[in-house]
C-alpha cells in the first residue's frame, strides 16, 4: 500500500462519527494524518515508518470503530514508544496489570498500556490517541478503587510508574517529584537527608491521585494539604504542549490543579515545598468498642485544640475483622518526643495493643501499608460533617447496623475512619491564591468520615456497594436534620456516585468548568478520559 492512499482512508474515517463512545470526532479540531506526524516530528519522534499495516492496522468503520482507532493508537505508539509500550498477552502488560489495588481495576482491560518516560513521552502519547479519537485513562500509583479511575476497558492507559525522579534543590527547599512515585520512595530518599514534603501517609499510594485530589498528610497541621505545598506543576496540556503551572505562570490553572483531579491536564511533575523533617513520634493504637464515646470525645477536643500543636496528627477508625469490632486509632508526631501532651486524653483510654515508638515517616508509612494489602474489591465512600461528638457517636451505630447485614461476606473489611480538618490545616488552603476545595476557616473544623470496604468475590458487588451508601446517606441525612452537614465530598475518598464538585460549592464547580473550556476548548479530558471524577456541565 502507498502511503498516499493510506493517508487518505485514513482521514476519510477520522471525519465519521464514533458511535461507541458518542463522541462527535469533527469537534476535536480534525488532523489529517501528516499533520500528526509533524507533530510528533516536531516532539523529536520523526523517524517512523508509517508505510506498514505492521504498524498500523487500518481502521474500518463498519467493525468494532472504537477498538480499531485504539488499536491503531497502541500501533503507533508501539512504534515510537517501543521499549514501554506493551500489548495484552505480553508479560509486561500482565505484570503492570496486577500494579492496581483494587481488583476492580485490576480486572479492567485496556487496549494496550504505555510507559512514557518524559513528558515528551507523555506529550505524544496524548497526540496520538487523541488523533484515533481512543478514550485513555492515567494511572500515577493506581490505588483510586473503582474500575476505570486510572485504567481503561478497551481504550489507552497511559501510566506514569516511569516518570520517577526525585530531585531535591541545592538549597533544600525544593524537590522535584516525577508523577508516577509512590510515596515511600519519595520518604526514603528525603528521611536520609533529613527533610520532607507534605504528601501521603500509606507507601503505596502514588504522587498524583493523591495531591491532585488534595493530600491528607501527617503534615497538614503545619503545611496544609499536599495540593497546598506544590510550588509547580509540569503538565502536558490538552493540545499536548509541556508548561509549568504556578502561581506567577497560569494562576487559573493553578487554582483548577489544587483539588481539579484529572481534569485539567496530565501532571508529569510535581515540585514540592520541602521543609526540615528528622524523628516522629507514632503508630497504631487499638481500644475495645466499648471506648468509643471517650475516643470520640478525645477526637472532638483534638479537632479543636489542635491548632496550638500543628505536629500532631489523628486518625480514629471502626473496623469490623474476623467476628469481632474493633477500633484504631493513628497518633503521629513530627517530633522525636514521646507522648505529647496533646495526645494526653487519647493515650489515657484503655488500650489492646499499641504500636506507638520514636521512629521516621519511611517507617510509619510502610506500617500503614502492610495493613492494606492489594488484590480484594474495594470502595471507598465519604461525607464531611461539622465536629460533634454525638452525630460521630451515632454514625458509628449507623455503621455496625449497617455492616451487621454484610458480616458474612467472604473476606469482608469495612471500616469507618474519622479524621478532622482544622482551622489550622484550613488556614493553608488559601496559601498562594487558594486551593480549589471550596473550605474556608470559619467553616472548620470539620470531621471528615468515610467508608472503607474489602472484599472477596464480585457477586457480592451489589450487596456491599448497597450498605456502603445507605450508611452514608443515613449519616448525612441525620448529619442534616442535626444541621451539622457540610456539602464538602473529599475527591480522594470519594465513589462514583457522588458529585465531588458540587461539593466544593457552586462558584468553584463554575470556576472550574470556565477554566477547563479556556486550556481545553474541546474538553478532551473530560470527554476523551471519562474515568474518575468529571466537572460536567
Ligand atoms: C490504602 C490507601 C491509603 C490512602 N491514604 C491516603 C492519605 O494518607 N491521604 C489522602 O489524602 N488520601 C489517601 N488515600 C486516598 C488516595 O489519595 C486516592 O486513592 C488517590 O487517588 C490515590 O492516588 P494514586 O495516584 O495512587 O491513584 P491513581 O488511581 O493512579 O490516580 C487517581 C486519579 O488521579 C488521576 N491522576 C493520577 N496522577 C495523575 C497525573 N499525574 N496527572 C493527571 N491525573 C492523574 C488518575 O487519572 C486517576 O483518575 C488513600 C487511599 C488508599 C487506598
Ligand atoms: C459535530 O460538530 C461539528 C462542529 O462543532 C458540527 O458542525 C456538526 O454538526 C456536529 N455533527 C454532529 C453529527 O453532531
Ligand atoms: C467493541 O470491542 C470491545 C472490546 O474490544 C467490546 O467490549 C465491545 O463489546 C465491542 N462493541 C461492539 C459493538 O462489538
Ligand atoms: C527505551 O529506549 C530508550 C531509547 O529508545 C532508552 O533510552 C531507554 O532506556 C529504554 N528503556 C528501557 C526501560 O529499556
Ligand atoms: C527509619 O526507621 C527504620 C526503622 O527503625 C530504620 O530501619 C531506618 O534505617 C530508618 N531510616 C532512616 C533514613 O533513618
Ligand atoms: C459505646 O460506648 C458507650 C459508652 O461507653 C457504651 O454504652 C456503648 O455500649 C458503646 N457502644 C458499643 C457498640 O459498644
Ligand atoms: C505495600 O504493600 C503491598 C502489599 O500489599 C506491597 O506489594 C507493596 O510493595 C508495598 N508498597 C510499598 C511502597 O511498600
Amino acid at each position: 500500500m502507498h502511503a498516499s492512499q493510506f493517508l487518505f482512508l485514513t482521514f476519510s474515517v477520522l471525519t465519521l462519527c464514533n458511535t461507541d463512545t458518542g463522541l462527535n470526532l469533527t469537534s476535536f479540531s480534525p488532523h489529517t494524518f501528516s499533520d500528526l506526524f509533524a507533530a510528533l516530528s516536531e516532539l523529536g519522534y520523526g523517524r517512523i515508518e508509517y508505510t506498514g499495516t505492521t504498524i498500523l492496522t487500518f481502521p474500518d468503520p463498519r467493525t468494532n470503530h472504537s477498538a480499531s482507532l485504539c488499536t491503531a493508537t497502541c500501533n503507533i505508539l508501539g512504534a515510537i514508544l517501543t521499549n514501554v509500550t506493551s500489548q495484552p498477552g505480553s508479560a509486561p502488560y500482565f505484570e503492570q496489570q496486577a500494579d492496581y489495588w483494587s481488583n476492580q481495576q485490576a480486572e479492567t482491560l485496556p487496549a494496550c498500556r504505555v510507559r512514557p518516560q518524559s513528558a515528551r513521552d507523555v506529550s505524544a502519547s496524548l497526540l496520538v490517541t487523541k488523533f484515533f479519537r481512543c478514550p485513555f485513562a492515567v494511572k500515577s500509583g493506581g490505588h483510586a478503587c473503582f474500575a476505570g479511575a486510572s485504567n481503561i476497558q478497551s481504550g489507552l492507559t497511559i501510566d506514569l510508574a516511569n516518570l520517577n525522579v526525585i530531585q531535591v534543590s541545592d538549597d533544600r527547599t525544593l524537590t522535584q517529584v516525577g508523577a508516577g512515585n509512590l510515596w515511600g520512595n519519595v520518604y526514603s530518599q528525603l528521611d536520609r537527608l533529613q527533610l520532607s514534603v507534605i504528601g501521603g501517609r500509606v507507601a503505596g499510594i502514588g504522587v498524583g491521585g493523591l495531591t491532585l485530589g488534595g493530600g491528607i498528610s501527617f503534615f497538614s497541621g503545619r503545611h496544609g494539604w499536599a495540593c497546598d505545598g506544590v510550588r509547580n506543576y509540569q503538565v502536558v496540556l490538552a493540545d499536548a504542549s509541556i508548561v509549568d503551572v504556578n502561581d506567577q505562570s497560569f494562576p487559573d490553572l493553578y487554582f483548577a490543579l489544587r483539588g481539579g483531579g484529572n481534569n485539567f491536564g496530565i501532571v508529569t511533575r510535581f515540585d514540592l515545598e520541602t521543609f526540615p523533617q528528622a524523628g516522629m513520634w507514632g503508630g497504631m493504637r487499638s481500644s475495645p468498642l466499648t471506648a468509643n464515646v471517650s475516643l470520640l470525645t478525645a477526637l472532638y477536643n483534638f479537632a479543636i485544640d489542635a491548632p496550638s500543636d500543628p505536629d500532631a496528627a489523628l486518625i480514629v477508625a471502626f473496623a469490623f475483622y474476623k467476628g469481632t469490632y474493633f477500633t484504631s486509632t493513628d497518633l503521629e508526631y513530627a517530633k522525636p518526643i514521646v507522648n505529647p501532651p496533646i495526645f494526653n486524653e487519647l493515650v489515657s483510654i484503655e488500650s489492646i495493643s499499641s504500636t506507638l515508638r520514636i521512629t521516621n515517616l519511611t517507617d510509619l508509612v510502610e506500617e500503614l501499608n502492610a495493613s492494606q494489602p492489594h488484590g480484594l474489591r474495594e470502595l471507598y465512600t465519604t461525607a464531611t460533617f461539622k465536629n460533634d461528638p454525638g452525630l460521630m457517636t451515632e454514625v458509628v451505630e449507623i455503621f455496625i447496623s449497617e455492616v451487621e447485614g454484610i458480616k458474612d461476606t467472604e473476606g469482608i473489611l469495612p471500616a469507618l475512619v474519622f479524621q478532622p480538618i482544622t482551622t489550622g490545616i484550613i488556614s493553608y488552603f488559601g496559601k498562594n491564591g487558594g486551593n480549589a476545595l471550596g473550605i474556608t476557616e470559619s467553616d472548620g473544623p470539620l470531621i471528615l468520615m468515610n467508608i472503607a470496604v474489602a472484599w472477596a468475590n464480585i457477586g457480592d458487588d451489589d450487596r456491599i456497594n448497597t450498605a456502603a451508601n445507605r450508611i452514608i446517606d443515613r449519616s448525612i441525612a441525620l448529619a442534616k436534620s442535626l444541621k451539622l452537614h457540610h456539602r464538602f465530598i473529599y475527591q480522594n475518598y470519594a465513589s462514583q456516585r457522588q458529585d465531588v464538585f458540587a461539593g466544593y460549592g457552586a462558584a468553584n464547580k463554575q470556576r472550574l468548568i470556565d477554566i477547563s473550556r479556556k486550556y481545553d476548548p474541546e474538553q478532551v479530558f473530560q470527554k476523551l478520559q471519562p474515568g474518575y471524577f468529571k466537572l460536567g456541565e
